[in-house]
């Protein structure tokens, strides 16, 4: 009886790992389209497909405590890592969506062609795309390391004044 319990906790564990938490994917979303609807474009919505590839990276940052972009990515990809201190994996990817928004604080609306320091912002807002994929994972080390993937891709240079608009007020 035991066993058995403590194998569906396991069981439930690497679930959790390989799918990604659905709850806090959805808090996710709900955080890029809130933020979205300020700028009057239109929301993202989750595609399983891209959770799973999300997921695998934020577990391959995880496993490896390293903190780079996924080589030759077809899709869009805004990433964030912070040391754990009683947060929880939700708290800190809320946490990633609003530091990437805040960087709008510093974009000027008149460039066409992007700015250093406000990419995580323009993917986030980016008005062609159209589906999210979350994925976060806690290393041996306590980092979380939170992935989002965006298709289609953002931050396309010379299409920044049509899918970045100025936010409605
Ligand atoms: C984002 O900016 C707002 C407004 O300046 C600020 O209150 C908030 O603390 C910032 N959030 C983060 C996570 O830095």
């Amino acid at each position: 009886m035991q066993a058995a319990l403590v194998l569906l906790f396991l069981v439930g564990a690497s679930l959790v790992a390989v799918l990604g938490d659905r709850r806090l994917n959805i808090a996710v979303l709900n955080a890029h389209n809130r933020y979205r609807a300020q700028h009057g474009v239109p929301p993202l919505t989750l595609d399983s497909r891209l959770n799973n590839f999300a997921q695998d990276w934020a577990n391959h940052l995880a496993e490896t405590d390293t903190f780079s972009h996924r080589p030759n990515n077809p899709y869009g990809e805004n990433l964030f890592w912070s040391s754990v201190y009683k947060q929880t994996n939700q708290d800190i990817a809320l946490t990633a969506v609003e530091v990437w928004y805040n960087e709008s604080q510093k974009y000027d609306y008149n460039t066409n062609d992007g700015m250093e320091g406000t990419y995580h912002f323009t993917q986030l807002i980016w008005k062609s795309s159209r589906k999210l994929g979350v994925g976060v994972a806690k290393s041996s080390k306590n980092i979380v390391y939170v992935a989002c993937n965006y298709d289609p891709i953002g931050n396309v240079q010379g299409q920044f004044i049509e899918n970045v608009p100025r936010p409605l007020n």
